[in-house]
């Protein structure tokens, strides 16, 4: 949920107006950017399983018309179960998900999963198939074979449905994976000024406000010593994460684990993108920063604000980081070929949104034969970043400006920087017919969408 973020990252005055609103921006490395009373970190609330059988896991999602309070404002909004964020639904891998959505919204639906393999009769797409008409229910059912971090929205009136309100996570985890003391979900969305019309009229947030879990710089608690995990998610409409924090280690993507773990200077996450991470903290108070973040490439000098804070008691010394069951692997030679271009191009002002010069539905799909792993080459000629995603499979990015990645890089949504042109192998191994779009929504309902077909 976000209005005015990508204006205001752009207008190169944000600072002053952060300052003019009266948002603390006190020194980045003590950090207390919250207000005062900062909010107890609660994970979204876990969703029960209706089947007792074992490797099944069912259960409902009534979307609702629901008011929730976001960062102490009230909104009139859209949820799953009358959870904002959504209920968890954390599953192993090899686990068959069974939902029912019942439509309880005056507007038709669907759920899609993002991040998970699944049939396409599953993928929650509007097209070749009708969506979930208001009153009426539908059942997803699907077997969940590769551990995520994914995450579950509607794919129809998507724009208008996630701000509202309407995701979860969808977690499938390794068993082999270590156990840490705390594992965290932070679903993080952002928040600026409310448009002119809109369940959010009347309401205005701070620019580059960011909530998780629906929660304002919350914090948790934890003894020095302790292992703490956290799942990322980016939910917003069209927000950037750039984050940083004392110690953090990045552990996982959007698709398991990494091959090693890695400690950028800023992990960035765009709409739609998730990571794994973890923390180690011994006496020191850590601070989960977000900094800000120009999709145009402008240099940003805004104050950092944090997301999470983690508060340990007690002076263990630092917990040395969990036995993750890491599997070194470069990144696979490319084959050369390119099967699918796609180019993106389009500008802020006619929003008009395009993959090669084409706006969704009308759009020429591209066909690839089942089993044949693939080049997708994905170039961006426009001024602005794009996070590029593919439903159906998930893809390997061979190489960003003719250079390969340092390890292997499985992704289902990959930031596309300005100018920039990405070489992806998709395994093709899944037949149907699948979305490939921009994740900044504005965009995707402005056009920037298109179908590649597996057959
Ligand atoms: Cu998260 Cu096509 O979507
Ligand atoms: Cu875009």
């Amino acid at each position: 949920m976000i209005w005015l973020v990508l204006a205001c990252t752009n207008s190169g005055d944000d600072v002053d107006s952060q300052v003019d609103e009266g948002l603390d921006t006190q020194d980045t490395e003590t950090v207390d950017t919250a207000p005062p009373e900062r909010p107890s970190f609660a994970n979204p609330q876990r969703a029960e399983d209706q089947n007792p059988a074992e490797g099944v896991f069912e259960l409902t999602l009534s979307a609702a018309p629901q008011s929730f309070v976001v960062a102490g404002q009230e909104v009139q909004g859209y949820a799953y179960n009358g959870q904002n964020p959504g209920p968890l639904i954390q599953v192993e891998r090899g686990d068959t998900l069974t939902a029912t959505l019942e439509n309880g919204l005056d507007t038709a639906s669907t759920i899609h999963w993002h991040g998970a393999s699944v049939p396409f009769e599953m993928d929650g797409v509007p097209w070749m198939m009708d969506p979930v008409q208001a009153g009426t229910s539908k059942t997803y059912s699907f077997e969940l074979n590769e551990p995520i971090t994914g995450w579950y929205h509607p794919h129809f009136d998507t724009e208008r449905q996630v701000d509202l309100g309407l995701y979860g996570v969808l977690l499938v985890k390794d068993p082999a994976w270590p156990v840490a003391e705390h594992e965290l979900v932070l679903l993080a969305d952002s928040w600026g000024e409310a448009p002119e019309e809109g369940h959010h009229a009347g309401f205005v947030f701070q620019e580059n406000t960011w909530t998780v879990n629906g929660l304002e710089s919350p914090v948790l608690d934890v003894q020095s010593g302790d292992s703490v995990v956290a799942h990322i998610l980016n939910v917003s409409n069209m927000g950037y994460l750039s984050l940083s924090a004392e110690g953090m280690r990045v552990i996982g993507g959007e698709q398991g684990l990494l091959p090693a773990p890695t400690s950028p200077e800023r992990l960035v996450l765009g709409p739609g993108d998730r990571a794994i991470v973890e923390f180690s903290p011994s006496s020191q108070e850590i601070e989960l920063l977000t900094h800000p973040y120009s999709v145009a490439g402008e240099i940003q000098v805004g104050e950092p604000v944090s997301i999470l804070g983690i508060h340990p008691s007690g002076s263990e010394s630092a917990h040395p980081g969990l036995e993750w069951p890491f599997a070194a692997a470069a990144p696979s030679p490319d084959p050369g070929g390119t099967a699918v271009r796609y180019v993106f191009q389009g500008d802020e002002q006619t929003g008009e949104w395009r993959i090669n010069g084409e706006a969704f539905p009308d759009v020429t799909i591209a066909t690839l034969p089942e089993g044949e792993p693939a080049v997708i080459e994905v170039r961006n000629l426009s001024a602005t970043e794009h996070p590029f995603h593919l439903h159906g499979m998930s893809f390997e990015v061979l190489s960003v400006d003719g250079v390969p990645p340092d390890q292997r890089t499985i992704e289902d949504t990959v930031n596309i920087g300005i100018r920039q042109t990405q070489r992806l192998l998709i395994p093709a191994d899944n037949v149907g017919d699948w979305m490939a779009h921009c994740h900044i929504l504005p965009h995707a309902e402005g056009g920037m969408m298109t179908v590649l077909r597996v057959e």
